[in-house]
């Protein structure tokens, strides 16, 4: 190409002009003095002019599609219906990829190669192969400009998006710059086919042996950064399914069989396939779920699920203050000056669970009020989250189209319970106190000075010490009846010796002495009566 990267620049920045103008947005980009077009369809229009600007923006255009909280519900459902298809680019330059890339010519590399992709995107195209050893595998190849074109329209988001910042006061609730990050994050990942291979690898060790999921084998000898080969499953997408002809009781069962899978992921496995969308799903012969497509893949580290889980039970057990700190913890950044809003949107958030026993919680839902939480105070959710939320999403949207009353939550709902379990169990509380304990030796040093204190206020009678143990009046019962028996025992001893020792000593004392004796039997016996009759003996 002869223009030069700023030209090229210029010239692609007014075609956006120009096509925004088309579509009814130069009041956005400064062409117009008033809003133009017809806002009831401002979400059509958004997306054909999206469509029109090419991949870059259509994956943009997904990705606030996954943005409730961003997006106004008539755009989302606009932009939902963005199809990153494209039509694919020329086998010539496909040949010319495997050769620059495995240095080897095509049919050097494979047995057979189809020409015809059977799935061309934004990024890559995927065509059918047989490698000389005669297995079967697909050819992910990498559009020859796509690093190049993507990194340029990055460049134009960022001042499309400061320009739209300064000019649309409606958009003002949303961080242009933050969300063009994150999106240049997603989509560099991506790019990179290796990184691709290493998240189907993951996904293969951990589903080794199951017999519900197939995760595609890696041929690493044919894959490098921009060309990737997996064995190819034998299976029909379920966005090619017609469960139109399926029982109500089939739909159910793959809704259910599918958000399973991904419930394992998410709080077993904490690694997970982060586009659930029904073309990356494939449902084989044998019934078994084959997965495909791991550019973007999520990871959720114990720590995560124990901070996360542990921000629920304080907002559940009303320690509302130690709240920001857990946020802080989670990687949750929120702006100083809302702190009161944002105390007063958690006691909201508190009493509408309020009196709930933490059996009866349902932490996916609590994670969702959590997220809308975090979203409506505009606070900065990790990425890691914000796939969460966008898998969950997408796989709730999957399920409800295969199966309408299906609810994603019902499924989730055990996994989350054992998370709690499990973080409750006395084995966890026990090396939690282990952990508790060693935090005592650190903060051992100071104790003193708190013995001091504590010795100070009983020195000016400031300590008042109540106990109260179930145990005690069982105890005051024990020791009832010891002290009658010893005084029983006393008496009847007393009487007797006294008795024996006058009859012995005393002149003529014969009668005084039967005299004593039967008197102390007559108390002894009275008292055993009256001890009897009390029951405390
Ligand atoms: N291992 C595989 N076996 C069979 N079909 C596959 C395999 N990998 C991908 N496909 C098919 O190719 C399509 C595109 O592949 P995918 O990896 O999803 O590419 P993209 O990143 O462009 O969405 C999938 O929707 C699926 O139908
Ligand atoms: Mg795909």
């Amino acid at each position: 190409m002869s223009t030069r990267p700023s030209q090229r620049r210029i010239s692609r920045l007014s075609e956006i002009g120009r096509v925004a103008t088309r579509h009814g947005f130069g009041y956005a980009l400064g062409r117009r003095r008033t809003p133009d077009g017809d806002p009831a369809g401002r979400g059509r229009r958004l997306r054909e002019m999206l469509d029109e600007l090419g991949p870059t923006f259509v994956k943009f255009g997904q990705l606030l599609s996954t943005r409730p909280d961003l997006v106004p519900p008539d755009i989302v459902a606009e932009l939902r219906k963005l199809q990153d298809d494209v039509s694919p680019f020329p086998y010539a330059q496909v040949r010319q990829m495997i050769r620059e890339e495995l240095e080897l010519e095509v049919e050097q590399a494979f047995l057979s190669f189809d020409e015809a992709p059977i799935a061309a995107a934004s990024i890559g195209q995927v065509h059918r192969a047989t490698l000389p050893n005669g297995a079967d595998v697909i050819v992910k190849v990498q559009r020859p400009e796509a690093p190049r074109q993507i990194e340029s329209d990055l460049q134009l988001m960022r001042s499309a998006a400061r320009v739209v910042r300064d000019r649309v006061r409606a958009f003002d609730f949303i961080d242009a710059d933050a969300l063009v990050d994150e999106f240049a994050r997603s989509i560099r990942q991506e790019l990179d086919y290796q990184q691709e291979a290493r998240n189907a690898e993951t996904f293969r060790r951990h589903f080794a042996g199951s017999d519900q999921v197939i995760v595609p084998k890696v041929w690493w000898r044919y894959t490098t950064g921009r060309v990737l080969t997996l064995e190819r499953l034998d299976g029909t997408q379920v966005a090619d399914l017609d469960v139109s002809t399926w029982s109500d009781e089939e739909r159910r069962e793959l809704a259910h069989r599918m958000t399973d899978v991904w419930m394992t992921m998410i709080f077993r496995h904490g690694f997970f396939h982060g586009d659930p969308h029904p073309a990356n799903i494939l449902v084989l012969e044998d019934g078994r779920l084959g997965l495909v497509d791991f550019g973007l893949a999520g990871r959720l580290t114990d720590d995560d699920l124990g901070r996360l889980t542990r921000l629920f039970v304080d907002v559940a057990t009303e320690n509302l203050s130690a709240v920001p700190q857990r946020l802080a913890e989670l990687g949750v950044r929120f702006p100083h000056d809302r702190e009161d809003e944002l105390r007063a949107r958690l006691e909201e958030l508190y009493l509408r669970y309020y009196g709930a026993r933490l059996s009866e919680l349902d932490p996916i839902v609590l994670i969702h009020d959590g997220l809308d939480l975090v979203y409506s105070m505009s606070m900065r959710l990790p990425t890691r989250f914000v796939i969460l939320d966008k898998t969950i999403a997408t796989l709730g949207s999957v399920t409800v189209q295969l199966y309408p009353e299906f609810n994603v939550f019902e499924v989730a709902r055990p996994y989350a319970r054992r998370l709690v379990a499990e973080r409750y169990s006395p084995r966890r509380i026990a090396l939690n106190v282990q952990r508790d304990v060693r935090e005592l030796g650190s903060i051992a040093r100071e104790l003193p000075y708190q013995v001091r204190d504590v010795l100070n206020e009983v020195r000016d009678g400031e300590v008042k010490i109540n106990i109260a143990n179930p145990g005690f009046d069982d105890l005051t019962h024990h020791v009832d009846n010891a002290v009658n028996r010893i005084a029983v025992a006393l008496i009847v001893v007393g009487g007797l010796l006294g008795s024996a020792i006058v009859g012995a000593f005393a002149e003529g004392g014969g009668l005084l002495a039967i005299t004593g004796f039967i008197l102390s039997g007559g108390f002894g016996v009275w008292l055993i009566w009256g001890i009897l009759r009390s029951g405390r003996l």
